[in-house]
């Protein structure tokens, strides 16, 4: 590492250009696979205001921390903190927030690579139009037989992994940028469809109270530690993505017209990509209780919501085919802008240490790629194989979104509240409200630790109950 490392990875070209990179990495599998079936198992709309608190409690501010880390550090976040780490005149181990990062990253890349790969066979079962005519019981059947054939998932779950490596390998920038330009207002349009439809079926009313009613009976210490974990692993925070991200995030941009300078707000771009990121996982909710009910489904899903619900809708609706088609294209894309953003960190990190991108690329996919054999199994040859939270699946789940993130992010908040200098984090995050950046001061000091660190004790309490 030196000091002329910054121009390896290349700079965004402008604020916007951060904006969509990162709300390519926010908005995912997250959003419109994870947030409604957890819903569905926690209960509903108690638990939605409770993920709401923690994305504006917790996830916003430790966003805002993270960026600023990453900004400051200019590196991948294990070289970034380590430099960090130096400027405070503090212990190196502090790099560990780095090393922790890359293993959260590397095992979540394992199974979200899986599940992308389900949208993967979805988008060629909906060109065939499988989901014509189809009831909910049979929805249900088809994905449990998708669940039950080890070999098709192996197959696409590698397809997902190399395209995946591919486009880091040839380095984020171009590819990307041009890629979440286009598809993110497509995948907005595309949810707004799904909502209209889902409008028009008999379970609408039943769906939207389910969401928006708040019963809080349902609530448990549980819903809490899972709430918090969802919304660090939406936001994509605590693993590093962000902070890698950040670090290619210009400090100043010049006005092509008058040639002034102004400097790049942190917080404003932090808060526009959290509100996109709620927006589709809301969106996403109110595309698929409706169909549920309609369907007398259960609410509680688990994994397969996304992937038997939706059918439903397109098998129904006029249309149905190309939206259906398109609808899971588009899926595969968010997961791909999100998957990239998993593996990036620990490629710039090798990359920054002397290896090729290609080098790295390839050990990075390829070790993930078997890690993401356990959680192909995990719905088959190892469905009975359960221990701690679940499946093997299940256990890589929450440990790396529950416990790993969370205290990632509990790191991150401590280190930009209490380690380095104010005046540092003041000039780097340069927020024009003095008002404002006193509470976020307060939220990273004091309340989000404080919170994190009850939720991340409880998580291994139950885990090992
Ligand atoms: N935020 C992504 C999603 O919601 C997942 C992700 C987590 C991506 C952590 C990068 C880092 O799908
Ligand atoms: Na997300």
């Amino acid at each position: 590492m030196n000091e002329t490392s910054k121009p390896v990875h290349g700079m965004w070209t402008s604020r916007w250009v951060f904006i969509l990179a990162a709300t390519g990495s926010a908005v995912g599998l997250g959003n419109i696979w994870r947030f409604p079936y957890i819903t569905g198992e926690y209960g509903g709309g108690a638990f939605v205001l409770l993920y709401l608190a923690c994305i504006a409690l917790i996830g916003v501010p430790i966003m805002i921390a993270e960026v600023t880390l990453g900004r400051r550090g200019g590196l991948s976040p294990i070289h970034s903190m380590g430099r960090l780490a130096e400027q405070s005149k503090v212990s190196r181990r502090w790099k560990g927030i780095g090393y922790l990062g890359a293993l959260s990253g590397f095992l979540i890349l394992s199974f979200y690579s899986v599940v992308a790969s389900w949208a993967l066979i979805y988008v060629w079962e909906a060109v065939r139009g499988l989901f014509q005519g189809m009831t909910a019981l049979q929805s249900q059947g088809n994905f449990e037989a998708m669940q039950a054939n080890p070999w098709l998932m192996l197959g696409s779950h590698s397809l997902f992994m190399v395209l995946t490596m591919g486009v880091v390998a040839l380095g984020v920038k171009r590819g990307l940028e041009r890629a979440v330009e286009v598809l993110m207002p497509l995948l907005f349009v595309l949810l707004l469809v799904l909502i209209g439809y889902a409008a028009t079926t008999p379970g609408f009313a039943q769906g939207v109270a389910f969401l928006f009613a708040f019963d809080f009976s349902k609530l448990s210490g549980e819903a809490v530690v899972i709430a918090l974990g969802q919304a660090f692993f939406t936001l994509s925070l605590g693993m590093g993505a962000i902070m890698a991200y950040g670090a290619y995030m210009p400090r100043e941009i010049k006005n092509k017209k008058t040639g002034r300078s102004r400097p790049v707000s942190i917080a404003s771009s932090v808060a526009i990509i959290a509100l996109l990121d709620t927006l589709v996982a809301l969106g996403a909710g109110l595309a698929m209780f409706p169909l549920l009910f309609t369907g007398n489904l259960e609410p509680a899903q688990g994994p397969g919501m996304m992937f038997v619900t939706l059918p439903l809708a397109f098998g129904q609706m006029p249309g149905g085919v190309l939206f259906g088609s398109l609808f899971f294209v588009l899926v595969v894309c968010a997961a791909w802008t999100s998957s990239i953003s998993l593996g990036e960190p620990m490629v710039a990190w090798l990359v920054e240490r002397g290896k090729s991108r290609w080098a790295a690329s390839l050990l990075v996919g390829g070790a993930a790629w078997v890690l993401g054999v356990g959680s192909v199994l995990s719905f088959n040859l190892w469905k009975e194989h359960t221990f701690l939270m679940g499946t093997f699946f299940d256990n890589i789940e929450f440990l790396s979104t529950s416990i790993l993130l969370p205290l990632g992010g509990l790191l991150i908040a401590l280190f930009a509240g209490w380690v380095m200098k104010e005046t540092q984090v003041r000039k780097e995050l340069a927020m024009k409200s003095f008002a404002l950046y006193m509470v976020w001061r307060a939220l990273v000091r004091i309340f989000s630790p404080l919170a994190m660190i009850a939720v991340i004790a409880y998580a291994l309490w139950s885990a090992t109950r």
